[in-house]
């Protein structure tokens, strides 16, 4: 049975709520899933996939995040996926800007495939700075999860890698 990987980071809670409609779908398709923080440092244990992911802060992927992708680089070669998780996803006309978010963790790994997903934003989930520099944004509280083209993109990775 093919084993995989996720990996995520998260401020609010979105990227780890992608994480788990990710890692359903792949049960639901019979693999043997593993879901972990990348803050936990969890050790690649020769996976099929590593589907690795973190939310978007000032543009940038967590740095947790890309301190793992960094870490475990030669184990992860051939066999990882990323995605992030941020507001400008939700525009389809900006995708190519979302998807940009993951240049960095892209030039650490080579991914198989790199995606991006609209993510929320709940004031109350991030802190008082965080929350003025989104008002600054002006972004009110949102949620943009689309549990389908998350699903869709578990199925896909399935089919071309698994
Ligand atoms: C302080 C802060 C900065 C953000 N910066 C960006 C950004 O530059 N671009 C973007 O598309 N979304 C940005 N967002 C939105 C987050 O990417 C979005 O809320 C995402 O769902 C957060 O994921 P998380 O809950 O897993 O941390 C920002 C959110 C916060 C709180």
């Amino acid at each position: 049975m093919p084993r995989i990987l996720i990996v995520y980071s998260t401020r609010a809670g979105s990227t780890a709520h992608v994480a788990n409609l990710l890692s359903n779908q792949f049960r639901t398709l019979g693999h043997d899933v593993g879901v972990a923080s990348a803050s936990a440092d969890p050790a690649p244990n020769g996976e099929d996939l590593f589907v690795v992911g973190s939310g978007i802060l000032a543009s940038h992927w967590n740095k947790e995040a890309l301190d793992w992708l960094r870490e475990h680089q030669r184990q992860l070669a051939g066999r990882v996926a990323l995605f992030n998780v941020c507001l400008t996803a939700q525009d389809p006309a900006r995708r190519d800007e979302a998807l940009e978010f993951n240049a960095e963790a892209c030039g650490i790994v080579a991914p198989l495939a790199s995606q991006t997903f609209a993510g929320k934003f709940k004031p109350e989930k991030v802190g008082f700075a965080q929350r003025l520099l989104l008002r600054a944004m002006r972004q009110k509280p949102q949620d943009h999860i689309d549990p389908a083209a998350i699903v869709g993109w578990a199925r896909d990775l399935a089919d071309a890698h698994l």
